[in-house]
């Protein structure tokens, strides 16, 4: 098993009784949603304030605060090592996963700070789903890889339904829906991500996180996962960390600009990020004289 793989095994650890934990989260959230009013498309999902983050002794994030809007795709840019990685997984507390890692400030989600004691990681792991840089598919059936969240989760309902439109989602029905008894290691690169998004998507999460998703693809595997990211924000919250500035700028909303040290420098409308960013560090990132 690669440790992709493992990472994802251990996202969805079970606890001992993950139904009665995912519906505390849940009322927490609907009380907090309903004191302030019905969501409405860029609300706010996620709130980060103050957020720092240590490796061992070394800061890893400087004092990140910022909000990300429902229903967006929202982009996360910046040099190798600046801190990315390491901010999206503050949001599902992947984190807690890295025996080095400290995490201090508050991450919001829908109100409701995801680091108070009461939340439990793997229920929160389920409204927060999570894509990595290379398709990490389990080896297991097309079908297996869909179906898997909501197996361990004992989760009623139609899995057939479930698989298949989380398959046409991921924008993969077509490709595989003759072959799904086969292996998902089976498919070519940029299928094997869609499959990984497919399984994302299954337990119907709030928020997809996806770090560098298409790092490792082609151009037109590329090509499609981005065009698949623009839709998915129909309905998902998508928050997307991209080393591509080019990507960033075809496909988000919202742009964050992490600089080296772990601070977040500027976060904007991405047009405003890449056509009149306020900081000259930024703009000195983006048309390339550093980074
Ligand atoms: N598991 C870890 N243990 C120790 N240090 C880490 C770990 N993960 C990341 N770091 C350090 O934290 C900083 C930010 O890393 P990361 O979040 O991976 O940046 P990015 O995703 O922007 O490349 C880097 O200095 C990196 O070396
Ligand atoms: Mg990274």
């Amino acid at each position: 098993m690669t440790d992709n793989q493992k990472q994802e095994y251990a996202a969805d650890e079970s606890t001992d009784d993950p139904t009665t934990d995912d519906m505390a989260i849940r009322t927490d959230v609907s009380e907090s949603v309903s004191a302030s009013g019905p969501t409405t498309s860029g609300a706010p999902v996620v709130r980060a304030e103050n957020v720092d983050v240590w490796y061992n002794d070394d800061q890893a994030l400087q004092d990140i605060s910022l909000e990300i809007p429902e229903n967006q795709v929202t982009a996360m840019i910046g040099p190798s090592g600046c801190g990315k990685s390491t901010f999206l997984r503050c949001i599902n507390r992947m984190n807690d996963m890295i025996d080095a890692a400290r995490v201090e400030g508050d991450l919001h989600l829908r109100g409701k700070n995801v680091y108070d004691d009461d939340v439990d990681p793997v229920a929160l792991r389920r409204r927060v789903g999570m894509v990595f840089q290379s398709p990490n598919p389990f080896p297991k059936s097309i079908y297996d890889n869909v179906a898997y969240g909501l197996k361990i989760q004992n989760k009623d309902g139609d899995y057939d339904e479930i698989v298949e439109n989380s398959l046409k989602r991921a924008a993969l029905w077509d490709e595989v829906k003759d072959q799904l008894d086969t292996s998902g290691l089976d498919l070519s690169g940029g299928q094997q991500q869609r499959l990984c998004i497919a399984r994302a998507i299954a337990p119907d999460p709030e928020v997809i996180l996806m770090d560098e998703p298409a790092s490792a693809l082609d151009p037109v595997a590329t090509s499609k996962i981005e065009d698949l990211i623009s839709e998915l924000a129909e309905e998902y919250t998508v928050v997307i960390v991209t080393h591509n500035m080019q990507q960033a700028a075809r496909i988000s909303n919202k742009t964050a600009v992490f600089l080296t040290g772990g601070e977040l420098v500027e976060f904007d409308d991405t047009e405003k990020i890449f056509e009149n960013p306020d900081s000259q560090r930024v703009e000195d990132y983006i048309t390339g004289k550093f980074g």
